[in-house]
């Protein structure tokens, strides 16, 4: 009865989804998993277990609507700084999480991508990180980037070293640096900036995510804790997007209204 009532939910709301306006990258920060579970009772690493859940839904979610990639962000630089306790078991998690679930991505025809630096990980974690990516390199029916250890202004000075190295040694001059050069030494080299960016758990902040691909996205907040996050929750998500009037700078374009037509009737 309850889940009858929750599949018609949903169908409801992927009927209100125009699909030539929907966004092909989708970035997330899935925040509230210690809250969630804190206000439960339990201890802050069954949010995080049950997160994982919630990633599995949306990736099905966002496939089957017709988004062609989704970047999630699952540890930044920052989070070094919580309990060991913690660390050591997001860390575990991760290795446990994707030696289990390779197979059905792989399956499922995704591409999965780790973003961030992998050097401070244990061996174990970047073995398996590696032989995920090397084994589904050639899917090609969504892209799942996964972002961990990253930080948004790391990147950012990673490439300015880059290009301060490259100049220093004459590779290239200054004046060929420009915006599109920046993006191709990004660690999202090659990937379109996300039109839309959820957070969950209410929070108001980027947290140092994609600080440079993030320059336009559209940014939608859910009160949700990402535990309790789900298809309904990420469907309203890209109806909200679907209302956006995306500007870029410019101005609505008003049809057969030019600039001096727009001033004179104002
Ligand atoms: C997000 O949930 C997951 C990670 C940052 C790894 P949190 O662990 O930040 O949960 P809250 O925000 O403390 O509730
Ligand atoms: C952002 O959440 C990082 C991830 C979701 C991985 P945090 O919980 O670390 O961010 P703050 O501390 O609320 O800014
Ligand atoms: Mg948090």
């Amino acid at each position: 009865m309850i889940l009858g009532k929750i599949i018609d939910n949903n169908k409801n709301l992927s009927e209100k989804i125009d699909k030539q306006k929907l966004p092909e990258h989708v970035a997330i920060i899935m925040d509230g998993n210690g809250r969630w579970a804190t206000k439960k009772g339990l201890p802050r690493s069954f949010g995080h277990k049950q997160g994982v859940g919630v990633l599995k839904e949306i990736i099905k979610s966002s496939k089957k609507l017709g988004c062609k990639i989704l970047t999630v962000y699952a540890f930044s630089t920052e989070n070094w700084t919580r309990p060991t306790k913690e660390v050591d078991f997001l860390i575990n998690l991760f290795s446990e999480v994707l030696e289990r679930e390779i197979d059905e991505i792989h399956q499922e025809s995704i591409k999965i991508k780790f973003i961030g630096d992998l050097v401070p990980f244990p061996e174990s974690l970047k073995k398996i990180i590696n032989s995920s990516e090397t084994l589904t390199k050639n899917n090609k029916a969504f892209l799942l980037n996964v972002c961990v250890n990253y930080g948004g202004r790391q990147e950012i000075v990673n490439v300015a070293k880059d290009i301060a190295l490259k100049s220093f040694s004459g590779e290239i001059k200054p004046c060929e640096v420009n915006e599109e050069f920046f993006n191709s030494a990004l660690l999202t080299k090659g990937i379109k900036d996300p039109e839309l960016l959820i957070r969950t758990s209410g929070e108001k902040r980027i947290s140092n995510f994609l600080l440079w691909q993030l320059a336009y996205s559209e940014i939608y907040i859910s009160d949700v804790m990402w535990p309790d996050f789900n298809e309904l929750e990420f469907l309203k998500a890209i109806i909200d997007y679907q209302s956006r009037n995306r500007r870029f700078g410019g101005i609505e374009s008003l049809p057969n209204e030019s600039f001096e037509d727009s001033q004179c009737n104002s």
